[in-house]
């Protein structure tokens, strides 16, 4: 490696330390469950996972898994259009388009590849994508990577500011395509897009409305078809992102669901599917399982939300004040990076893991620990944990 390089990187890291902001890795020996085994401290309830409704453990979805390593091997061992698909790629597509909603749909080995994937393929120089100022980094990403490569105007609107989208939308009326993005639940916020008035604004504008309800896909709605589901309007979002990588599995993957042109448009010509491997086949038939046991087991969904309202209620008890909202996202606003990362460590030395978040993947100055509740905690859980939360705050004169 060239020393100047070298020696620039090893300074930075010594930075992070020193600033409080150097991430490392928790390791686990056990599946990611409402408790593990941590590597060097025993058992330890996770409380930020994104393993909603607890079916990265659940034994159908482990044996979706086996039964496609065992039926079609490790892998494709090529891009999909030369010759690399399965007939499990083409059920899990079928079934994930079934739940959203959709005509069709298109997996990709991540959502943040899908995201990359969309704007990138179907924007071109006459349009433009106006994106919440609040949405997930690989929307951000994706949306840099079309405006060099399509070369397609971008603006970004406030946070859920739907003055603000009519503006930037009346502005581009001469463009050819106006697409809005934005997250169905925002992953540091826990707050839902307010979708009746982003569909009612799209249709005013003719523009096109992509939902990536990747936090909200097997979350929202009375049967976790996301939030669509949420404000009883299945069917309504033109283009939805979401991942595998959370309530459906946990293990990676993601799709873009939408008409049956667009995912066609997309497979003819979204470069991450034309010049990389498909999704791994474990992967896709453990997801496959997923989406069948959630859509046997709607019961999972009340529970998540139980839940997540039981949790919020208490922490409030206890003094905590935590962003208001009804996902399973719970984020504890703290101010300072290192502060939040200080409240995180003390919590896994009192047995919980809950991440904190710091700049830049949220503002300056409203750092936070951020809980994640899922359907799989029990009471047990959940209480062991704000018992811990109470014991930190009163140390950190939180509450
Ligand atoms: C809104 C949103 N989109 C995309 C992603 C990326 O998903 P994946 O892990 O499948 O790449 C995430 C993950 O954190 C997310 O929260």
């Amino acid at each position: 490696m060239q020393q100047a390089l070298e020696q620039r990187l090893r300074e930075s890291l010594e930075q992070f330390r020193a600033d409080g902001v150097y991430k490392r890795f928790n390791y686990l020996d056990s599946p990611q469950a409402p408790r593990v085994q941590m590597e060097g401290r025993g058992e330890i309830i996770i409380l930020s996972s994104n393993n909603y409704l607890g079916l990265s453990a659940v034994p159908e979805v482990i044996a979706g898994g086996h039964d496609a390593l065992n039926r079609f091997g490790a892998g494709t061992a090529s891009v999909r259009f030369i010759c690399g698909t399965f007939t499990i790629h083409r059920e899990l597509e079928q079934a994930l388009a079934g739940l959203v909603g959709t005509e069709a749909a298109l997996t990709f080995v991540s959502c943040w590849n899908a995201n990359e994937a969309l704007f990138a393929t179907v924007l071109g120089p006459e349009d433009v994508v106006i994106s919440d100022q609040l949405n997930h980094a690989s929307i951000i990403d994706g949306i840099r990577l079309a405006k060099v490569i399509a070369k397609c105007e971008t603006a970004v609107y406030q946070h859920g500011d739907l003055a603000d989208l009519d503006a930037k939308l009346r502005a581009h009326a001469d463009k050819r395509t106006r697409l809005i993005v934005t997250d169905g639940v925002f992953s540091m916020e826990g707050d839902i897009a307010p979708l009746p008035d982003l569909v009612a604004l799209a249709r005013k504008h003719d523009a096109v409305l992509t939902v990536d309800d990747s936090h909200a896909t097997g979350v929202l709605g009375p049967t976790g078809r996301g939030t669509a589901d949420h404000y009883g309007m299945v069917g309504e979002v033109d283009i939805i992102t979401s991942t595998l990588g959370k309530a459906l599995g946990g293990a990676a993957g993601g799709f873009i669901a939408s008409s049956a042109a667009t995912c066609d448009y997309l497979t003819q010509r979204a470069r991450p599917g034309l010049f990389s491997n498909a999704l791994p086949c474990t992967v896709a038939g453990s997801a496959h399982a997923a989406v069948r046991h959630l859509q046997q087991h709607p019961e999972m969904v009340t529970r998540l939300h139980e839940n997540a309202r039981y949790f919020r209620e208490q922490l409030l008890g206890l003094g905590f004040r935590p962003l208001p909202g009804e996902t399973p996202i719970v984020p504890v606003i703290l101010g300072e990076t290192a502060k939040a990362i200080r409240m995180s460590e003390m919590l896994l030395d009192e047995g919980v893991f809950v991440t904190g978040f710091g700049y830049p993947v949220v503002p300056q100055g409203q750092a936070r620990v951020r809980c994640q509740v899922s359907a799989a905690h029990t009471r047990d859980d959940l209480d062991a944990a704000l018992r811990a939360f109470a014991t930190v705050g009163r140390r950190l004169d939180l509450v």
